[in-house]
Formats: structure tokens, sequence, C-alpha cells
């Protein structure tokens, strides 16, 4: 018997920069999205250091990091969508970065909220047990860790391609408890928080259509930016009748007066229809090639 053994293969450190694709090769694509996952952190930290950040700088970078972390996360959800209307499968490369960025500016959110505590961790505890948005803040952030720890090939082989992906629906469970509070916590007025519900509800809605083969159909996806906009002004409506009684029909009819600002379903209608315009582009580009 030969005691020769086998060279150990070569495992190229480079290839886990979050800038390198697999084969250790330099990717535009990834890069562009590191460097954007990581302004918003060096903007907030700019803005804290230069007096930008306003009388109350910890509770206004709390503020900051949560919504950058709903931001993220809904960039994350939008990797699918935006592969399958297109068709640019290299996009799969930068969805494991998005969620781990979600993870990482709520991870700064929580701690910057601890420091604001004095990190009293029973005083901590306790006012996530007792508070109803923080207790939900928690339930999503504990799933966003254990999505985060199972982000790597590792996990992959040792949970098995089926439970890795039941565990990774998880996300969509994430994305309503992270919306959720968000409402809860807006004190007047929740304009941003019924936004990011009706873009985030545009992408899961997306994956509904997709299920049944219409995932890249114009006419389907234009009914979806015309539901998914519909969907955000009910849920608008509910909320203020659920909160605070307000009559519904004055809050739908509100979408209406565009003296002051222009409301949230019309903006992710808006934004929705970029699906069905970037669907007829990658049409015309696939036959003109
Ligand atoms: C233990 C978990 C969490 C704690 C303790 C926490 C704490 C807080 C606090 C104290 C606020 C500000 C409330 C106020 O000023 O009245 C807040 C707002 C917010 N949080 Fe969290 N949070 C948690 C988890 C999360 C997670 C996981 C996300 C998103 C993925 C998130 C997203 C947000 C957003 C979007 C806001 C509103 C920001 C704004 O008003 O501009 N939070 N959170």
């Amino acid at each position: 018997m030969s005691s020769m053994t086998a060279p150990a293969p070569r495992v190229s450190l480079s290839a886990y920069a979050p800038w390198t694709d697999r084969a250790g090769r330099v990717s535009g694509l990834k890069l562009a999205a590191f460097a954007a996952t990581l302004a918003p952190a060096v903007w907030i930290a700019w803005l804290w250091a230069s007096d930008g950040l306003g009388p109350k700088p910890l509770t206004e970078a709390i503020h900051l990091t949560g919504d950058w972390a709903v931001r993220l996360l809904a960039a994350t959800l939008a990797v699918t969508p935006l592969r399958l209307v297109t068709r640019y499968n290299r996009l799969i490369l930068v969805r494991r970065m998005l969620g781990l960025a979600t993870l990482a500016y709520a991870a700064i959110h929580i701690a910057l909220y601890c420091a604001q505590q004095g990190w009293e961790v029973a005083r901590i505890a306790t006012e996530i047990a007792l508070r109803f948005y923080l207790t939900i803040g928690f339930a999503a952030f504990v799933m966003l860790l254990a999505l985060g720890a199972t982000s790597n090939d590792a996990a992959v082989t040792r949970l098995g391609a089926a439970r890795w992906n039941g565990l990774h629906r998880l996300v969509y469970v994430i994305a309503g408890l992270a919306l959720f509070h968000y409402f809860l916590q807006s004190k007047n007025d929740v304009t941003p928080a019924v936004l990011w519900a009706g873009l985030i509800l545009t992408l899961l809605g997306h994956r509904l259509l997709a299920r049944r083969g219409f995932g890249r159909s114009p006419l389907a996806l234009l009914g979806l930016a015309a539901g998914a906009g519909a969907a955000t002004a009910l849920i608008e409506a509910a909320w203020y009748f659920g909160r605070s009684r307000l009559p519904p029909l004055d809050v739908l009819a509100g979408n209406l007066d565009f003296d002051f600002e222009i409301r949230p379903p019309w903006i992710v209608a808006a934004v929705g229809l970029a699906l069905p315009l970037l669907a007829l582009a990658a049409r015309r580009f696939e036959r003109a090639r």
C-alpha cells in the first residue's frame, strides 16, 4: 500500500471574502452589494460623530438602524422575484449577504437599545417581556439569529435541502413580526410602516403568482402592482380603525388628497410597476439575442 496521501484540497481564503464569487474571483455585483450594505452604517456613524443626529443621538440611531434592518429584509426578499422576472440568475450571489446584513443591522439596533437602558440585563429582560412591541421585535430577532446561524454551506449540507428550506421559510414570519413591531412602535403616524408593509406584500404576492406559473406574466404583474397598492390602503385604514376608531372611509379618502404628499398606496403601486416593465424588457432582450 502506498504511504503517499492525497494532498489536502487547497481552500483559498479569498473565496470567503464578501466581494468574491465561489471561485474566488472578484464579483462586481457582490462588491456593489457589500458597499451598499455598509454605506448606511458608515453614514449613521458619520452623522453621530458630526452631531448630526439631533439632541437624542442614541434614540435617533435606534430608529435609523431599525429602518435599515427592515429595508434590507425587503431587499433580501426582492432577490427571488427580481431573479425570476429578469432571469438574471447571478442575483442569487447577493441574497445571503443581504440576509446577514439584515441580521447585523437588527443586532446593532438592539445593542443600541441595550446601551440606552444602561446595559442593565434585568431591566432589559423585564422591558422585553412586558412591552408587547419589544416582545414582538425580540421574537423576530431570535428567528433572524436562527437563519443567520444556518446561512452557510455547512449548515445546508448538515440539515439537507428540504429541512434547510423549511427553516428558511421563517423569513416570512420574521417579515410579519418586524412589520408588526414597526407599526406598534409608531406613535401617531404609521405612514413609513404602511409603505414598507405594502412593498413587502408586493414581494410576497409575487411568490404566490410565481407558484401558479404567472411570475413573468406582464399582465399578472400589473395586477399585482394594483392589488398591492389597494391592499396597502386597506391595511392603513384597518390599522387606524383598530387603534383609534378613525372612520376607514375617511382614511381611504385621504389617499386622494395630493396636496401635501403622495400616500404609500400610490408609491407601492408605482414601485410594483417595475416588475411588469422589467418582465417586458427581459423578454425583448431574450428575443433580441
Ligand atoms: C429585542 C429586539 C428589539 C428591540 C429591543 C427593539 C427596540 C426598538 C425600540 C426601542 C424602538 C424605538 C421605539 C420608540 O422610539 O418608541 C424600535 C423601533 C424600530 N425597530 Fe426595533 N427592536 C427590536 C427588534 C427589531 C427587529 C428584529 C427589527 C427589524 C428587523 C426592528 C425594526 C425596528 C423599526 C423599523 C423601528 C422603527 C424605526 C423608526 O421609527 O424609524 N426592531 N425598536
